[in-house]
Order: C-alpha cells, then structure tokens, then sequence
C-alpha cells in the first residue's frame, strides 16, 4: 500500500516558550504520522512556528531587541522541545523564511487580480491585545471581551478578502462532508456559527501600526495581517506556487490539528481562502481541548504553566507522550496533575506492561538460556484467545487513529481517539498478563512440561513483539528497546527505519514471526516504577498545598497506593515536616484571597432524592442572549425524543455563539417557568462561583442525546 499521509499542527507564536499545550497537538501529529508510516504510507508532517503580527513585535520590543532576533532567538526551545520529545516531523516551517513569504505574495496578487481583495475604510473599537477590531455590541463594560483590556477607536483603510461570497460553497462543502470538522461538536459550532451573516475579512494592517509583517504586493504601506499569512504556512511548506511543486502531492492533508480556540479562523478564514485560490480543502481539521492544570486553566498569572521539559526531566519522554495521549479523550478537556500522571505510568507502563515483559523474559532466562523458544504445533483454546486478541487490534485501532476505512479506499474517516486505541492495546498488554497467570508456565516447569512451557513462553514473547509495534507510534523509544529486549540485534533495528522495518503494522498480521532461538535480555526494566525517591521535588511541591498532614498523607497515598500509613507518614514528613498549622498552604492563601469558596456540604439527600430527578444529555442547536438580559441566554437544546427551549443564567461567562453544538447535562423534569417573560423547560447544570458560571463540564461529544445521566 503507497499512499500519502500529511498532518499538520498549528504553527505557534514566538511571544514565549512552549508548555504542554503546544507539546500536545505536536505529539498527537507525531503519533499519527508514525502510525502512517508504520502502515505503508508516504508521509509529510509540518509543525513550525509563527513570527509575524503584533504580539511578537512586542514581546521584542519588551526585551529591546529587533523582531527578526527575538524570533532567531525564541525558535531554539520549540525545535530543542521536540528534539527531546523524538518528534519526527519532515520540515519546520518559518514564517519568516523568503519562500514562505513569496508565497504569501503571490496568493495576495492572485486574489487581488481576481477581484478579491477590496481596499476599504473600516471604523471600529480596535483593542491592541486581541489584534482585532470589536463591535460595539461585544464590548463587555467598554473593554475587550477577550482580554478585559482597554479598546479605542479607529478609523482607517484596509484591505479586505471578500469571504463573505463564501458562505454557501462552505455551507455546501460541508454538507457533502459531513466528517470535514471533527469532533462532531465543533462541525455543529461552525454550522451554527455559518447560520449569521459572514463579513469579509480584513487582511491588512498599516505599516505606521504594524510594521512586522509580510508587505502587500500591490501596496507597499501595508503589511498582512497575521492569519493570512500563518494560515498560507500549511501549503507554502510544500512549494505552492514555487518551481518545485512535487510536495504538493501531499495536499490535500488529511489532518490539520488545532486546538477549539482556533477553530474558526480554520475551518471559515482558511477554508474560503482556499476556495479562492482554487485549492482543495484539508480532509479533515481536528480541533481538540484544552488542558487544565490541577483544575485550573494555565497561566502565568496563576504560575502554573507546565514546561514539558520538567516532565521529560522528571518521567522521561515516552512517558509524557504516553499519558499526554492516554489521559483524556482527543476532542475534549482535561486535567493535568502529576498524581494522575505517575499514578498511570506506575499502573500501565511498569505495572501492565513492564509486569508482562519482566516475568515472560525471566521465565525464558531460567528455563532456556533466554534463547526465545520454539512453539509446538499444538494449540489449546487459551493460546487461539491470544493470538485472536492479538490478530485483531489492528483492525480495532484502525478506526481510531484516522485510518483509511479499508486498504483500497482513499479516504479517511475522521476518528482520531488516542485514548481509545491505548484502550485496546492495554486490553491486550492485560490479556497477556491473564495469559500468564492462567498457562502458570513456573509450574510447567516444576512439571517438567517443557514442550508446553515453549509454547506459552513463545506465546508471550511474540504477543510482547506485537505490543511493541502497536506502542511505536506513542512510544518509539521505548517501542526499540523492547525489541532489544526481546533480542533484536543492533543491525536488524537500525537497518531502515524501525518504524517502517521490524516495527511495520504488516508485521502484525501473522503470528509467529519472532525468530526462537533469538537471544533476549533480561533484567532491562524497560518501565521502571516512579517512587517517590525519583520525584521528591514535585511530590514537595504537591504536598506543600494541603492544610492538614492528614491531608498531605492522603495525598501521597493516593499516588503511592501500596505504601503503607506508617509509611507514608515518614515520606510526607521527611519531605514537608509535620508543621502544617503553622504553615499558610497554597489551598489557604487561595481561601484568604477568596480565590476558591470553601466547600460548604448542603444538605443530605437520599438516593431517592437523587433519583428523582430526570437529567438528560443535551445538545445545544440555537442560543441567543434574552433582550435586555445580559445574564439569560435563551436555548434551544435537542434531548433526543424532542427539542426543548430554556433558558440559563449563563450570559456573564458565555458568548451565546460559542454555545452552539455543546453538549450539556440539564435537568429535564424542572417544571416550566419563564424567565423575563420568555419560557424555559428545564435548566443546564454547570460551575458556578457566588451564583456565577464559571464553566459548563466537557462532555463527550459522542453521548447520544437524550441519555440519562445517574
Ligand atoms: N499562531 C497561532 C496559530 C496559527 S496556525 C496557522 C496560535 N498560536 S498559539 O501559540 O497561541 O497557540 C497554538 C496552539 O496551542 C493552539 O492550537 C492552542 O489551542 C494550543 N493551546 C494553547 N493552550 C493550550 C492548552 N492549555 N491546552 C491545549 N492546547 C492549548 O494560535
């Protein structure tokens, strides 16, 4: 099978270092292209960064130095980041590169010839800190809604890509393509966003307000506005419009990862500016979620912006990869904290997996030399589970890593579910471990019955040889070092590339292919347990926030299960000390600023009670802010038998628009009321502080509407 595959990750702003979020959509693209790779594919993978615009003008000027050397400067820690984090993309894209740059001049020209480019005189309250213009309308107390910052009123000329002439070919293509924009959430959200009017689009800025840009072709005073010039990167990376446009057979990509907060300039801006070109639209744009960090969004207000290089540091690279991808589903929001993450790695990776590998490699040592043995022609039912389980992940994973539906078909469906694939790949790492328990090979060999002890040992070891090419793609470090383990001489593994050679998905479609008589290495841990010893400084820092030592203990027993209380005492008291009422914790100087209301219990319900109410999951179809409210958001929600109107006090955290194709939990026995004389049947359950929402939880978008929720 030679077919293209081509990703792409957002290209990110230089205006500082990059954090988890960055390394997350730059992993998942990593991920996809290896799975790719390993399937047959010829694949592009175009990561990079984005140095024009406003934003970085300014963090040079903060640091009085020039934009060009504050971006020659600030490109070094996203490039030695993915170096550490073995990401294997095939060019790292620039904007300021002069390639980069004439292609983003011969578009403007193309479009300008055509007619689409407009000069117009534009008024608005423009606000510095988003980069853009805001209507009367959206401003919050006079302010930018975004940012809470300042805006002032200008009035100047600027160039204008009439996108607007757009909106029904999007609306069309997007109906024949009902998998374009996944999850299905965020393709409802650019539908209903699709529903209101579409205005064109400004692409320019005057050079006396911003000189750092790409200058317009056909106006020397101007320079373009960031998106027009970013977006244009995905294309001008494979030689669009240049002499060599042999790259270009890997567009149309088939995946364009960002994360929910850029969906739009994506799937609106950059899909009709393609349209105007005369370019074919991505296969799919897959927007994901945000992470959390300890519950809380992640800033650096709130220092708690994570480096992933401490995480490398502290848990190595496939570690982060792995739980990165593990953790929470592609597509939705999720929370980051070190108890979850060495709580995972400590189950999955040295407990599921280290665990199978460790005692098959031990049994094969002491029984046979470590000479992987030959299996017998006999099979029992035991041995068939296996090698079934094993035969079919494949085809399991297939759906989830935006596999081609079959081998001949040429597109993909859309399904990108990291979670979901590690889920099957672990039921079979588990189903090893089963294995092993149930077949007892130790007391095979006590018995003596070595014929079966081969058979099962060569079982085990070939079922790690496939778990070794299924983790490639998340892990491919550690994915070589087991096939090291499981005796793979240096030449077989550095010959090609791994990816595509021994650790090829082909290779997965028979059993039997591991060599017996291969020498295996055993006493490698390939996972070893994270103890607390290993991570003495993030676990200071953890307990350091508890308001009790009991609190602390409770904590680090819940990372650390197996230790005992006494134990797990002496760890917390040689780490903190046992001076906690003395000590104002994080979670008290957050109670003293009032940051977080103190968790007051109401009162108590009985099942029954609980049981009595009827809550639903929901889909959000139409949302608009109630006249004269600026609280009460009217919705027309879908629960599956039927459609429902209510309305929901959420109007000071939500802009109505960014409701639509959410998913929600509402309460759908309320009796019906009105509120400011509008009806509402039912009320959506979300966060909220002193009495205001603060968030709605992040559902999975697959729930069916309707569901009940208990
Ligand atoms: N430069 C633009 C993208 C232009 S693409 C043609 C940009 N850059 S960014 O650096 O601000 O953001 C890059 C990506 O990081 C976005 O996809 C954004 O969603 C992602 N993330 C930023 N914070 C994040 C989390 N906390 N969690 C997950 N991803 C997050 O926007």
């Amino acid at each position: 099978m030679t077919d293209t595959f081509y990703v792409t990750t957002p290209i990110y702003y230089v205006n500082d270092v990059p954090h988890i979020g960055h390394a997350y959509t730059t992993i998942a693209a990593d991920v996809l292209t290896r799975y790719h790779r390993a399937r047959g594919r010829e694949t592009y993978f175009l990561t990079g960064v984005d140095e024009h615009g406003q934003k970085v003008e300014q963090a040079a000027r903060k640091r009085g130095i020039s934009p060009k050397a504050h971006c020659d400067e600030m490109v070094g820690p996203f490039k030695e980041l993915w170096e550490r984090l073995n990401i294997d993309y095939s060019y790292f894209i620039r904007t300021t590169n002069e390639d980069h740059k004439a292609v983003v001049q011969k578009a403007m020209q193309q479009l300008y010839d055509a007619g689409l480019i407009e000069k117009r005189t534009y008024e608005g309250w423009y606000s510095t800190s988003s980069e853009r213009f805001w209507m009367e309308k959206d401003l919050v107390d006079g302010k930018d809604p975004d940012s809470g910052l300042p805006v002032e009123w200008l009035s100047e000329s600027n160039y204008f890509f009439l996108m607007s002439k757009y909106k029904q070919q999007l609306l069309d293509y997007m109906k024949k393509n009902p998998e374009f924009i996944r999850p299905q959430s965020r393709f409802n959200e650019i539908i209903g966003f699709l529903q209101r009017d579409l205005e064109d689009l400004c692409i320019s800025r005057p050079k006396s307000r911003l000189a750092w840009g790409i200058e317009l072709p056909f106006d020397p005073d101007y320079v373009t506005y960031v998106w027009f010039d970013a977006l244009l990167n995905y294309i001008s990376a494979l030689g669009y419009q240049k002499d060599d446009e042999s790259l270009m057979r890997f567009w149309p990509a088939q995946f364009q990862l960002i994360g929910k907060d850029i969906l739009t300039t994506h799937s609106v801006y950059w899909i009709t500016m393609l349209f105007a070109l005369g370019v074919s639209p991505p296969e799919h744009i897959f927007a994901h979620g945000w992470w959390t960090v300890e519950g809380r969004k992640m800033s650096k207000s709130l220092h708690n912006v994570i480096d992933p290089n401490v995480l490398i540091d502290a848990y190595g690279a496939d570690a982060v990869r792995f739980f990165l991808m593990r953790e929470i589903p592609f597509g939705q929001d999720g929370d980051f904290s070190h108890a979850a993450f060495i709580n995972r790695i400590n189950a999955e990776l040295a407990n599921d997996l280290g665990n199978a590998l460790n005692r098959s490699t031990a049994l094969t040592q002491k029984n046979f030399d470590g000479l992987v043995p030959q299996p017998d022609e006999e099979e029992t039912d035991d041995d068939r589970e296996l090698k079934k389980i094993g035969l079919g992940i494949l085809g399991d994973i297939r759906e989830h890593l935006g596999d081609r539906t079959s081998d001949t078909e040429k597109s993909v469906n859309g399904n990108v579910h990291f979670s979901l694939a590690l889920d099957k790949i672990w039921l079979f790492i588990r189903a090893i471990n089963k294995y092993i328990d149930t077949q007892a090979p130790w007391t095979l060999a006590k018995n003596n019955d070595l014929k079966r002890l081969q058979t099962v040992l060569y079982n085990c070891l070939e079922a790690l040889r496939f778990a070794g090419v299924l983790i490639q793609p998340f892990m491919p470090v550690k994915a070589k070092e087991l096939f090291e383990i499981l005796g793979y001489a240096d030449e077989a593994l550095s010959a090609g590339d791994f990816g595509t050679s021994l650790a090829s998905f082909d290779t997965i479609k028979t059993w039997g292919q591991l060599p017996p008589n291969q020498k295996l290495i055993h006493g490698q841990i390939l996972f070893p347990r994270i103890e607390p010893e290993h991570v003495e400084n993030i676990l200071r820092n953890i307990l350091q926030l508890a308001s009790s030592k009991e609190e602390a203990i409770e904590e680090f027993s819940a990372i650390f299960p197996k230790f005992k209380p006494k134990q797990a005492d002496k760890w917390v008291t040689s780490l903190v000390g046992d001076t906690f009422e003395t000590r104002t914790s994080g979670k008290q100087q957050e109670k003293e600023k009032g940051e977080k209301s103190p968790f007051e219990p109401a009162a108590e319900v009985t099942f029954d009670d609980v049981m009595k109410l009827d809550l639903r999951i929901a889909e959000i179809l139409e949302a608009e802010n109630v006249p004269k409210s600026d609280k009460l958001i009217k919705l027309m929600v879908d629960i599956g038998s039927e459609k429902r109107q209510l309305v929901a006090g959420i109007g000071k955290a939500w802009k109505a628009q960014d409701l639509i194709g959410k998913k929600v939990i509402i309460v759908a026995n309320l009796k019906a009321a009105k509120l400011m004389g509008v009806k509402s049947q039912g009320m959506i359950l979300a966060a909220a502080e002193n009495d205001t929402v603060i968030h709605i939880p992040e559902l999975d978008p697959q729930t069916p509407n309707g569901t009940r929720v208990r």
